[in-house]
């Protein structure tokens, strides 16, 4: 049975990936240092006797050193990062470290120790202020915040390294991912993490600029499904790729959503956009389908009846 290791395994994305290998019949080795995952999100996962779970920071190279010494893993998920591009600007020094510093190590423990592929959580954040959508990964990457140059520079290291070491790397572009076990407590959260909280709260939500900036939300189960694909797929290509619906909707129409199941709660407050934010994103899938033959399942009015049916973390 093959192992993999999956770091910023108690994140969101990272707990969804994990079960999924679970289930898929892989064995498992999660690690994360709780920035913003959370060992609760890992409840099931900790119930299986194929997943091991280690407290351990991703810039630590000599704990990740220790760990590939001691299992031969057929790949690994790389997901451990800072999630946030507001806080990018905030922490800088901190993104440098956890969204490039670390890809590198993770990369050349790899090739170091004859693990064959990585897949990497990257960002449609590297695509910008794009004037044409939907966003192809043909178009050139316009970063507009420390984070999206964090993630382009990790996807250009890595596909550099599978030029000249025997390494494969999947570099997937997130869109907008959401679902059950987003943490929505810090105004860094995802979106629908926040909204979907307050509204279920009764508590009125905040708007930052005029709510018509748009956004390609992806159903986490459709990510974790892609993630584990890429990683246990006979027979890969190394490069970028979208992972998104090609659909878009704008905050002012998911709020819009929200207000028809929940009537009474108090209308947004708008105030001003954040630094760094994008307008509009939409994610052309097409070389995903073309090459893993896979696409996003959930639509969006599903996913948001599953994201307020599960329980707040
Ligand atoms: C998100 C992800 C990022 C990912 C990127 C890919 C998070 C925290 N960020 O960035 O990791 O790489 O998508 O496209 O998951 N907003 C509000 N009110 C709030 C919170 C946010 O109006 O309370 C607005 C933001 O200003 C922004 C939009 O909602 O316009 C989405 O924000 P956010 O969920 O933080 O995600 P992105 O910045 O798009």
């Amino acid at each position: 049975m093959d192992t993999y290791l999956v770091t910023g395994a108690a994140g969101f994305i990272g707990s969804h990936s994990v079960d999924y290998l679970l289930a898929t019949g892989h064995k498992v080795i999660g690690i994360d240092n709780f920035y913003t995952g959370n060992i609760k999100n890992l409840d099931q996962a900790l119930r299986s006797s194929e997943f091991q779970f280690l407290e351990l920071d991703v810039t630590d190279e000599h704990g990740l050193a220790a760990l590939f010494s001691a299992h031969k893993f057929a790949g690994v998920l790389h997901l451990a990062a800072l999630v946030s591009v507001p806080e990018s600007f905030s922490k800088p020094a901190l993104n440098f470290k956890t969204n490039i510093a670390a890809t590198d190590t993770v990369a050349r423990l790899c090739i170091d120790n004859q693990c064959p592929r990585i897949v990497f959580a990257s960002s449609a954040a590297v695509y910008g202020n794009s004037e044409i959508l939907p966003n192809v990964e043909t178009a050139r990457p316009n970063p507009q915040s420390p984070y999206a140059a964090a993630k382009l520079s990790s996807e250009i290291l890595l596909l550099t390294y599978t030029k000249s070491y025997p390494l494969e790397a999947v570099c997937f572009r997130y869109f907008n991912v959401y679902g059950p076990r987003q943490d929505p407590n810090s105004p860094y959260s995802g979106v629908l993490s926040i909204f979907a909280k307050n509204f279920q709260e009764g508590s009125p939500v905040t708007v930052y600029g005029d709510g018509e900036q748009t956004r390609d939300f992806i159903y986490v189960q459709d990510v974790a499904r892609a993630n584990c694909n890429a990683l246990t797929a006979k027979r890969i290509s190394s490069n970028y790729y979208n992972l998104c619906t090609n659909q878009a909707i704008s905050l002012n129409q998911v709020l819009t959503l929200l207000h028809q199941y929940y009537p009474n709660v108090t209308p947004a407050q708008y105030i001003a956009s954040r630094v760094g934010d994008i307008r509009h994103s939409r994610g052309d899938a097409s070389r995903l389908q073309e090459t893993f033959g896979i696409s996003a399942q959930v639509p969006f009015d599903k996913g948001l009846k599953k994201l307020l049916a599960a329980k707040s973390p």
